[in-house]
């Protein structure tokens, strides 16, 4: 079976952090164990690089703005790739070919009907050139603190109040499309409350997609970048490149934190119901990782970078401790303590252990080789009991892997560490030999 997944495409503002990195790891061991189990699993991960974020962030390095995209984006490339990530495409907005699957969508939608004209009324800060989307009348910009102006515009508007019906039912027929429950219930209390049609392009914003025969208008960094899920698999292409895009679509997974669920649970449904797509099968939202309790932010100081923990602890000790020490789908604490504890506890006392005690005994005891055929099935191992415990753990890990639960999944395979220890122990192999 074929299994699309993605990590969200990441603002090309600043270069990878930890946080950034966590959501592109667990895609990757996602992908890894689909991909045992027989799956035919494609992985897009990439770069989001237009919009405000972006915008302002060239600004203030004093580049030219692809000169400055370039650049991050090659850093988000070369981390994932000394992380050992295996994706399959890299989607970076800024792709011609993105440009072309964009408009074609939003062609497909104003066809449609859902596309239409009218007036957004917001706040917009002159200082910074920038929309303040919730802000109100005489509310001061978050970014400067100098006091936003109202605005009105001609923009072109996406009708996501005429989706409210529909989703509701989505989220109802298909319980396990927004994952966790927790997460789910916030959306559909979100969607009951009432939908707002969407503006979707910007007159005030140079650094974006234009709208077809629109010269002064960019669409909405939201409605490019989703967008981009599509163009990473050939959608925007010539013929063979869509009709390969097609056999992948619609995404099986999109994996993404909690701050952006709203716009992969409510806004990118809506678009692909408008466009008469199919929609993706299950949206996960995890948490956020803070260190020392805290967000990470450049202004406080206090981001950590993946890959020099990974140049010391090695990309799989830090791999192991994300899946182990955090609870997928919560909010977690990043500490340098917690990752060298369970390094030494899990991996050098605990399997480190047992691997060279157990090859130290096979060389000792039996001349450098293992005697008898060790079964696929670990039922038909020569020890009933060790056997039957590792049938279990098989299955447990198998089921918490589907359902997300990494940490639990490891438990499971630590339990069976610990009880070939406890093994050994009890039959003293060197008093056997
Ligand atoms: N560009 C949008 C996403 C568009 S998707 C079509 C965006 N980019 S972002 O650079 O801000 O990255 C957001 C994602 O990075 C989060 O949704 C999350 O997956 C990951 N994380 C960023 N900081 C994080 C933590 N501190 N902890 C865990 N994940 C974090 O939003």
């Amino acid at each position: 079976m074929k299994y699309f997944l993605t990590t969200p495409l990441y603002y090309v503002n600043a270069a990878p952090h930890i946080g950034h990195a966590y959501s592109t790891i667990i895609a990757d061991v996602i992908k890894r164990f689909r991909r045992m189990k027989g799956d035919d699993v494609f992985l897009v991960t990439g770069t989001d690089e237009h919009g405000q974020h972006v915008e302002r962030a060239v600004k203030a390095a004093g580049l030219q703005p692809q000169e400055f995209t370039d650049r991050i984006a090659g850093a988000y490339r070369s981390t994932w790739d000394e992380l050992g990530l295996d994706y399959d495409s890299f989607i970076r907005t800024t792709n011609p070919q993105h440009h072309r699957t964009v408009q074609w969508l939003f062609d497909r939608c104003r066809k449609n009907n859902f596309i239409y004209k009218g007036q957004y009324t917001g706040q917009y800060c002159v200082n910074c050139e920038l929309y303040v989307n919730d802000a109100g009348p005489g509310d001061p910009c978050p970014n400067c603190g100098r006091v936003t102006e109202t605005v009105t515009e001609e923009n072109f508007f996406f009708k996501l109040s005429a989706f409210e019906g529909r989703l509701l039912k989505l989220y109802e027929d298909h319980p396990d499309f927004i994952q966790p429950e927790a997460r789910r219930n916030e959306v559909i209390s979100f969607v009951r409350s009432g939908l707002r049609d969407l503006s979707i392009t910007r007159t005030s914003i140079k650094w974006g997609i234009p709208v077809p025969a629109e010269g002064r208008h960019v669409f909405y960094v939201w409605f490019d970048a989703l967008i981009g899920y599509m163009s990473a698999l050939g959608f925007g292409g010539d013929a063979a490149q869509v009709a390969q895009a097609e056999k992948l679509w619609p995404a099986d997974l999109h994996l993404v934190g909690k701050e952006i669920l709203r716009f992969h649970a409510v806004y990118w449904p809506a678009f692909l119901m408008a466009a008469g797509l199919p929609i993706p099968k299950r949206i996960f939202a995890h948490g956020h990782l803070l260190f020392e309790g805290e967000k990470m932010s450049k202004s406080r100081g206090n981001i950590v970078r993946p890959t020099p923990v990974a140049r010391v602890m090695g990309v799989e000790g830090l791999r192991y401790y994300l899946l182990r020490d955090i609870v997928f789908g919560q909010d977690g604490g990043f500490s340098y303590d917690a990752l060298v504890t369970r390094y030494n506890a899990d991996l050098a006392n605990g399997l480190g252990n047992l691997t060279s005690r157990t090859l130290t005994m096979i060389n000792k005891y039996c001349g450098g080789t293992i005697q008898g055929v060790i079964p696929d099935d670990p039922a038909g191992a020569p020890d009933p009991e060790i056997g039957r415990l590792a049938g279990e753990v098989i299955s447990q890990t198998t089921a918490c892997f589907e359902n997300f639960e990494f940490s639990r999944a490891l438990e499971a395979v630590w339990s069976l560490q610990a009880a070939v220890d406890k093994y050994i122990v009890t039959h003293k192999p060197w008093e056997l030999a």
